[in-house]
């Protein structure tokens, strides 16, 4: 079975709600017909008024970090029901960011990887290394880690209810990118992982995205690789014409 091409723009913390309506009235006639399952990974206050914009459009609106539990006395947190509720179909689980930044453990991403699934919102769990551990060697070591603690007793039934999205640390907002080689080298690898957890069958319909200064020029050959099945896009995602040229490169792809 062929696995599902996703672009996925994250915007961070980029653009109120106003300017994701006019963003997205911009971008939808652009990407009519194009193969690729399109996501937009927008801030909290921008998802009802995305998502309306987006309505009966082929285009998917979700968060970029969301709380481990259902509800409670939490203050500043979002749940996984009020995401939904609000119009989000997914969420961005362990960015780097939220690792590095934010402090968040594997532990943490674990449970709100738990959570999502639960609670019926589509995970897109990052992983990635830093340039420290690239430069160590250790890529291989710190995927199988943070891929193994996430999905660590998945229930049966969400087996393989998940995208994964490769992120090198060291390629993010920097301008550096992995070159076509390596990503493909790690994304082999993360199959390989999610092989063990999953078995061969499940690990081979999962998508596994590359995000890591994607721009339109980097973005063709990174999608010929075999196990590219999309990319996971920041700083190029907040112009809707970028995006759309990178969407573009999905065509003639498998
Ligand atoms: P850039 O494309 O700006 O490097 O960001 C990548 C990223 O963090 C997407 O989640």
């Amino acid at each position: 079975m062929a696995r599902d091409l996703i672009v996925i723009g994250n915007w961070k913390m980029y653009k109120t709600s106003r300017e994701a309506a006019d963003y997205i009235e911009q971008l939808l006639p652009k990407i009519e017909g194009n193969k690729a399952r399109v996501f937009l990974a927008v801030p909290f206050t921008s998802i009802a008024s995305a998502a309306a914009c987006a309505k009966q459009a082929k285009l998917e609106i979700g968060a970029q970090n969301m709380n481990d539990a259902r509800d409670g006395a939490f203050t500043g947190e979002i749940a996984a029901l009020m995401l939904k509720e609000a119009g989000a179909t997914f969420v961005l689980l362990g960015h780097s960011e939220r690792r590095h930044i934010f402090g968040e453990s594997e532990d943490l991403i674990h449970r709100k990887l738990a959570r999502a699934l639960q609670d019926d919102i589509l995970p897109v769990l990052c992983v990635g290394e830093t340039l420290e551990e690239h430069e160590a060697g250790n890529m291989k070591e710190v995927l199988k880690r943070q891929i193994e603690s996430a999905l660590a007793d998945v229930p049966k039934e969400h087996a393989g209810d998940l995208i994964l999205a490769y992120e090198p640390v060291w390629a993010i907002g920097t301008g550096k990118t992995a070159t076509p080689k390596q990503a493909q080298e790690a994304h082999a690898f993360c199959r390989e992982c999610l092989a063990e957890i999953y078995g061969k069958r499940k690990a081979g319909q999962i998508s596994i995205l590359y995000g890591g200064s994607v721009k339109p020029d980097n973005a063709k050959k990174l999608l010929s690789e075999k196990d590219i099945d999309g990319v996971l896009v920041g700083g190029a995602s907040l112009d809707a014409d970028t995006l759309a040229d990178i969407i573009q490169h999905c065509e003639g792809i498998r």
